[in-house]
């Protein structure tokens, strides 16, 4: 099968659109949903959210930030090209239903993200306010399609190069002290979500949060993403990214997820002493190859 790149935008420095004809994807597609994709054979797979998709066309759009190896590779797959393999859609969509106001609150590249969640919102009757923050003016993204999707929008710079200056969070504390607030949605770091939920658990207003942890086989059978919610432990890959917020083990995560940055420097170090043994390996593929041996 042919997963060919019908359009390509670059939205911003080291961030790009592209849309793939996937057309069994498409049809499928519910907010929340993400897909693993293998831009050449033998790379590894990278998890991305499936942003939007036009079931006549059969294509589905993926916004991503070029951070390491494989996403750079994707970036560079032109329009008429092909990526070797699209898998999905998978994870457990989004539990969107009519609650009322629903404030979805996002930060940097996780803007992309939120935006399904907020269409979804958003047909289904509910006043949707979003809240995105960015470092800078030029970092924050898709201003115009938060403006579609939402009833009302609200943006933070953190230098106040663009709007207000401050934290995302901080006009949440605020929209929230003001007014009646049925749900909150947020997509960020893992500090971010956690501020999120300190916020909303004093306030009592229930919380979904999307975790991104690493996912190596996005199959439920590496125990890569595992993360700690409502005491138990579950797979972020198969029994989310969505969860609720307020049962999400942080400290947890952020062991987890500090855990895989060390290996990361490990591996980077590693390679440095040995450039030509290791040079080729990404944080996923070192993972798979660890998981293996
Ligand atoms: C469910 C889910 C949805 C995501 N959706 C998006 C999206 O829509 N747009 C976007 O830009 N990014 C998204 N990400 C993050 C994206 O998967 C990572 O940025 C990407 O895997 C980095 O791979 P790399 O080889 O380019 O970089 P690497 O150099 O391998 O890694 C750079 C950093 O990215 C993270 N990372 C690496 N591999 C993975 C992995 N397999 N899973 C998760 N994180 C990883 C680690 O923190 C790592 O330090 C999502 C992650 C998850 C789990
Ligand atoms: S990514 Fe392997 S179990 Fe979730």
């Amino acid at each position: 099968m042919s997963f060919k790149v019908v359009n390509k935008l670059i939205l911003a420095k080291d961030i790009k659109r592209l849309d793939i004809l996937a057309p069994n994807i498409a049809r499928k597609f519910q907010p929340g949903h993400y897909v693993s994709v293998c831009p050449e054979e033998g790379d590894e797979r990278v998890p991305l959210s499936v942003i939007d998709a036009d079931p006549v066309k059969g294509t589905i759009s993926l916004i991503f930030l070029e951070e390491g190896q494989t996403t750079t590779k994707l970036g560079t797959v032109a329009i008429g090209e092909s990526v070797f393999s699209v898998l999905g859609p998978l994870g457990v969509p989004a539990r969107i239903e009519k609650t009322g106001t629903v404030v979805c609150i996002a930060t940097g590249i996780w803007t992309a993200q939120i935006l399904p969640i907020c269409r979804g919102y958003r047909k289904t009757g509910n006043k949707v306010i979003g809240i995105i923050g960015a470092k800078t003016k030029k970092t924050l993204m898709l201003e115009a399609q938060m403006r579609l999707s939402c009833n009302t929008i609200y943006m933070t710079t953190n230098d106040g190069s663009y709007e207000r200056r401050g934290l995302a969070t901080d006009v949440l504390r605020e929209f929230i002290s003001k007014n009646e607030v049925n749900l909150v949605y947020a997509i960020g770091s893992a500090d971010m979500m956690q501020a999120v939920c300190g916020l909303t658990r004093d306030k009592n207003i229930p919380t979904r949060v999307q975790l991104s942890p690493v996912m190596v086989d996005c199959m439920g059978m590496c125990g890569s993403c595992r993360v700690k919610v409502g005491g138990k432990t579950v797979l972020a890959c198969i029994d989310g990214p969505e969860f609720d917020g307020h049962k999400v083990d942080f400290e947890d995560f952020h062991i987890r997820i500090k855990s895989f940055e060390e290996l990361d420097e490990w591996r980077s170090r590693k390679s440095q002493l040995n450039p030509k043994k290791n040079e080729s390996k990404t944080l996923t593929k070192f993972l798979s190859d660890f998981l293996k041996n």
